[in-house]
């Protein structure tokens, strides 16, 4: 009698790790198991992203801090040549109202005082640089700033840089 029940017990309790092993009885509580597990993963990877992305945030905001400090490559000594020569052949421009052509074409960047620094621009207010190198910037254009060769002539663009040292504080 007690080896029957013994035998019995036996393979009721093989039947039974068989089916906890494969899928029935159980599979709900495993899915419920499985899908808490996923979801703590989905949401470790949502965090890794934004902590990516806040790096990379971090990294555009010092590239730009980088390039506020020097945007373009300095103008070279042929476009200073240039620039140099554009003032001696300008002469004199007092004939030229350069605060007129300055309010027409560049206060959209600049501004009316040369601080509003839109687009990028550098603020004239606060500019150290000489008038050749004014000159030649205004002349050849640079970063986000147009040529104004094919916009002004040489004796405007020379009042127009001229203008732009009265603006200095
Ligand atoms: C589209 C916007 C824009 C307009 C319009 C514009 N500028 Fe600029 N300007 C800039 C930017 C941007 C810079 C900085 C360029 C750089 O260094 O990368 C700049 C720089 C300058 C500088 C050099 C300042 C320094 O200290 O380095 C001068 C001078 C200047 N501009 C004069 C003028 C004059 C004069 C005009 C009009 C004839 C004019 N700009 C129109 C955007 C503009």
């Amino acid at each position: 009698m007690k080896k029957i029940l013994l035998y019995t017990s036996l393979i009721v309790m093989t039947i039974l790790i068989a089916c906890s092993g494969d899928k029935p009885q159980s599979s709900g509580a495993s899915k419920a198991v499985k899908s808490a597990k996923s979801s703590s993963v989905e949401k470790k990877e949502t965090y890794k992203m934004k902590k990516t992305e806040s790096e990379s945030k971090k990294a555009v905001a010092s590239k730009s801090a980088e390039a506020e400090e020097d945007q373009t490559e300095p103008m070279t000594k042929e476009q200073l040549n240039k620039a140099k020569k554009l003032i001696k052949k300008a002469g004199d421009v007092s004939d030229v109202d350069g605060k007129k052509l300055f309010k027409m074409n560049c206060t959209s960047c600049h501004g009316l005082k040369g601080n509003l620094k839109i687009n990028g621009a550098k603020d004239l207010s606060k500019s150290k640089i000489n008038l050749e190198n004014a000159v030649a910037q205004v002349y050849f254009g640079k970063g986000l700033m147009t040529s104004y060769s094919q916009i002004l002539s040489e004796k405007e663009i020379v009042a127009v840089a001229k203008y732009t040292e009265t603006l200095r504080r």
